[in-house]
């Protein structure tokens, strides 16, 4: 059987992509029914964190344990991935221990190239370029509260990181249209914009790219990373916080979405996050349905 990694949205055809939206909503049932599923019983996630994390880390680890498996945390400080072990090395030891492996870390071509040398599964969570787990979860939740995607308009304002192209990704995939509004020289990467065609529109303006949206997304302005760049960002990304004014702007039935942590008066007003319109705390508790459903479909 070939192996399948997640490493972008891209991995998975647009019918896997809702199939996993659908399947997630579905073990989500199950979950709160406290129906026992247990797919993946005795098998191992291997997880590398080399940037902090909250959500991705318990989502995962609950996931594996619920589905009668385990997870395993690494972290540069504490093993060999911190003192310079090749990534191959790495990869080719681990795919003889466990049944899968999640990597969060900074450039994507360390999971390009750890999927490279791995007979088992890689699942990015969250590289410098993609975040595609949190799409499956942001997915999930649009169309648990509004239905299918398809057609609509999302709007992304802000940094053009890679929750950015990971909305771009989706976007192809679940053929809905994205705006994307950024500063100047923080737009998201050319080529990814490029590979989506007329789908996707880049505004210099947060209002012009809101108007009548289905959606508004947003993301921190400075990512883990770019800490020192804070302050600066700070400045130049202010014309692009997501507050009622520009809520206002938008379809009335819009929902708003961030895949946290946030911080309320910086890219996003706590009157918009706390507010009716927003669906934040759904959308992290996705994460953990949704990547059941990932790790099903990868290693069950
Ligand atoms: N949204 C997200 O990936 O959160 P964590 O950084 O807490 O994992
Ligand atoms: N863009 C953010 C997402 C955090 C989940 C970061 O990379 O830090």
């Amino acid at each position: 059987m070939t192996i399948r990694h997640f490493l972008t949205l891209q991995d998975l055809t647009s019918e896997e992509f809702q199939q996993l939206i659908d399947r997630a909503t579905e073990l989500k049932t199950w979950q709160k029914e406290g129906r026992i599923f247990e797919p993946l019983k005795n098998k191992v996630l291997g997880m590398i964190f080399e940037k902090s994390s909250t959500r991705t880390r318990v989502s995962f680890e609950a996931g594996m344990i619920q589905f009668g498996g385990n997870a395993i945390f690494l972290s540069p400080q504490h093993s060999q991935v911190g003192r310079g072990e090749e990534i191959a090395d790495t990869a080719r030891v681990l795919s003889g221990m466990v049944d899968g492996i999640m990597i969060r870390t900074f450039e994507h071509e360390n999971v390009e190239k750890f999927a490279e040398y791995s007979s088992i599964p890689v699942i990015n969570g969250l590289t410098d370029t993609y975040h595609p787990c949190q799409l499956l979860a942001d997915m999930q939740a649009y169309q648990e509260h509004r239905g299918s995607i398809k057609g609509r308009t999302v709007t992304y304002i802000g940094d053009g990181n890679n929750m950015c192209h990971s909305y771009i990704n989706a976007a192809m995939l679940l053929d809905f249209n994205l705006n994307i509004a950024s500063p100047r020289g923080y737009l998201p990467d050319a080529d990814i914009i490029g590979k989506a065609g007329d789908r996707v529109k880049v505004f210099a303006s947060a209002k012009e790219a809101s108007e009548g949206v289905d959606l508004v997304v947003t993301d921190v302005w400075a990512s883990m990373g770019q800490e020192e760049e804070a302050q600066e960002r700070a400045k130049t990304f202010a014309p692009f916080q997501v507050n009622s004014e520009l809520m206002a702007l938008t379809n009335k039935e819009a929902l708003f979405m961030h895949c946290l942590p946030a911080h309320r008066g910086e890219e996003v007003t706590a009157e918009v996050i706390d507010s009716e319109q927003s669906v934040v705390w759904d959308e992290a508790g996705n994460r953990l349905h949704a990547q059941k459903a990932l790790l099903e479909f990868l290693m069950a």
